[in-house]
């Protein structure tokens, strides 16, 4: 494991990007695996700057999302689809139909989750995926106890995920409790992973992940067995590492 420590969460992203940005030149057909929560907001403006000053091409890039809330139509400003939009698809040259995310809508949700994986490896797999990581260790949805093995599956988040996502929400009622993701092992499978932290309310867990027992309790610890990932901490999120 590689760790980049920045001071600031802006650098933070700064050197995430300049990960996405180098991969991307160097691969301009990847397969980008992305993420959605606060962390990342910052990286995806960098690309976009970077676009706009001609510097990178995504007109040949797929991406697939980590993961989306059932029930909460594309539209709704706190899904992932309206955030990917948002933050980044309408903002570069990225071709929509290569854009996927799991369809929290759709009307048999484990026909979804079939569907998503197979999409994933006709694409030939993930180059190079984003991660955050929750206060409780997750990646992408995969709560604490997730099997290392699953795939894209539909997850009921746990009372500190609610707590923590609700805020985002008008009122904490209309956050969905389920959600898809992708499963612990499609992200292991991911070629490369980055994953970014910030801020003193990740550093406990980050430690816990990266220097404690890999073990399901703490989803994100699966990440000491992979053998090409890339910690971008913040000063605050990288106190214990
Ligand atoms: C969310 C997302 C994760 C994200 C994590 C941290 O619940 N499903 O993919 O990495 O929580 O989000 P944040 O960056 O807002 O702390």
């Amino acid at each position: 494991m590689k760790i980049i420590a920045a001071q600031t969460k802006a650098e933070m992203n700064g050197k995430a990007a300049d990960i996405f940005a180098k991969h991307i030149s160097a691969k301009p057909d990847s397969v980008l695996g992305l993420a959605t929560g606060e962390t990342p907001r910052e990286l995806y403006r960098s690309l976009i700057d970077r676009y706009e000053a001609g510097e990178l091409d995504f007109s040949r890039i797929t991406t697939f999302n980590l993961d989306e809330y059932v029930g909460l139509a594309p539209e709704h400003d706190q899904s992932y689809h309206y955030y990917m939009h948002d933050a980044l698809f309408d903002q570069v040259n990225l071709a929509p139909e290569r854009c996927h995310l799991p369809n929290g809508m759709a009307p048999d949700l484990d026909a979804e989750c079939r569907a998503y994986e197979e999409q994933i490896e006709a694409a030939g797999g993930i180059d190079l995926q984003l991660l955050g990581i929750g206060v409780n260790g997750h990646i992408a949805f995969n709560e604490p106890g997730t099997p290392f093995d699953s795939t894209t599956h539909q997850v009921q988040l746990t009372p500190s995920t609610i707590e923590v996502n609700s805020q985002y929400f008008a009122t904490p009622e209309e956050m969905p409790t389920t959600a898809l993701t992708m499963g612990m092992k499609t992200i292991f499978e991911a070629r490369r992973i980055v994953l970014v932290a910030s801020g003193a309310q990740k550093a406990d867990i980050l430690r816990a992940a990266f220097f404690g027992p890999v073990t399901p309790e703490v989803p994100a610890s699966i990440l000491q067995q992979h053998n090409d990932v890339t910690l971008v901490v913040d000063e605050a999120a990288g106190t214990y590492i």
